[in-house]
């Protein structure tokens, strides 16, 4: 696949208005994405698992008018009007105006919430740009008089998404996502993410993910200037080659549902994506004091109970706990009497692998 093949026929319908809603979950890298190239292309491989409960809803309402050259849109958030959301969508709408021709045309609503609680630090690009690419690629196959099959839908979907926020591009199937090209994933591409190829152990399929809302503030440093960081960063040749080792790594590991190893790959992937930003110029740091305080927690408790706790961390203070579902109870309890105290406001949220975005109308 290349760019060009994403570049439609012309449009066989005449559509004067409609509304199509689809909701989109987040998600959540294993193997990290941090450094990329022009036009959104990753530096290195990731794979996440699909969330299920936090998600966004879009809710497109489109309607034809005359172009004037420019995009027309507006956006609300919980309906309410949401002008510091415009910038960020004028730029997605600049960067797939070319694969979607049509955007010109048309006046467009787009009125989004989310099922987790705003500003909490869980970032909603992923979940708002795939909801965002999919309601787009529902109003172009109308265009196309339906003449598109799923398959190339969702990889179209992923591909636009991508050009909104990277990660977003492994919100729209589930339940493990591959994006970036490497030796050991067949048909992983740097342009869409690719639903997982290979047998995954039934261990694997029910993980948990517990987030802890460790600390809801500002974000220091956005996503997007923590990967330019990656230009010219004293590590970053070696890093990303270990993101292929490690996506080779757990190809086996999730085969064989060997859970000492993926818990050892995890972690040390959420801690080489924050060394990264530590010996990054300017450097940061962006864990906070309760973050490691959970992290010796989870290390102190799987030491003493031999259980499969394990965390990952995304480019914020935030900890994923993950584990599997049969050992719930125990986990959960644990949660609840020793980590939920460093959450703020004790808030937190029980995710667990989910199976993608879904058209809601
Ligand atoms: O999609 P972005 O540009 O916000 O980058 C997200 C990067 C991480 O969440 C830190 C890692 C990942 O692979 O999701």
């Amino acid at each position: 696949m290349t760019e060009q093949e994403f570049i439609p026929a012309s449009y066989s319908k005449t559509i004067e208005k409609g509304v199509v809603t689809w909701e989109s979950p987040s998600n959540i890298a294993l193997v990290k994405y941090w450094g990329k190239k022009p036009n959104q292309i990753p530096e290195n491989p990731s794979i996440s698992f699909t969330l299920n409960h936090c998600k966004t809803i879009t809710e497109l309402t489109y309607e034809k008018r005359d172009s004037d050259g420019s995009f027309s849109f507006e956006v609300l958030l919980d309906g309410v009007q949401k002008d510091s959301f415009k910038p960020k969508i004028e730029v997605f709408f600049e960067r797939v105006e070319s694969y979607l021709p049509f955007l010109k045309d048309y006046h467009f609503q787009i009125e989004t919430k989310n099922t987790f609680p705003h500003s909490s630090g869980i970032a909603s690009s992923a979940s708002g740009m795939s909801a965002l690419a999919l309601c787009l690629m529902s109003l172009e196959k109308q265009l196309l008089g339906d003449a598109i099959n799923d398959a190339y839908f969702n990889e179209k979907a992923s591909f636009l998404a991508r050009l909104g926020s990277g990660s977003a591009c492994r919100s729209i199937e589930g339940d493990l996502v591959v994006w970036g090209e490497t030796p050991s994933i067949e048909g992983s591409s740097d342009l869409f993410g690719i639903r997982y190829p290979y047998e995954v152990h039934a261990i694997f399929k029910e993980y948990q993910d517990t987030i802890l809302l460790i600390d809801k503030g500002e974000k220091q440093v956005s996503s997007t200037v923590g990967h330019n960081l990656m230009h010219g960063h004293p590590y970053a040749l070696n890093r990303f080659s270990q993101a292929h080792d490690h996506m080779k790594s757990l190809k086996t590991i999730l085969k064989a549902g060997d859970l000492d190893s993926f818990i050892s790959l995890v972690e040390s992937e959420a801690l080489t994506l924050h060394a990264m930003m530590m010996t990054s110029m300017p450097y940061f740091i962006l864990m906070k004091p309760k973050t490691l305080e959970v992290i010796n927690k989870i290390w102190e408790f799987r030491k003493n109970t031999g259980l499969p706790i394990s965390f990952t961390l995304d480019a914020g203070a935030n900890v994923h706990v993950l584990y599997p579902k049969s050992e719930s109870v125990e986990i959960l309890k644990f949660i609840e009497n020793e980590l939920v105290a460093y959450c703020q406001n004790e808030q937190y949220i029980c995710d667990q692998i989910g199976f993608g975005a879904n058209q809601i109308k």
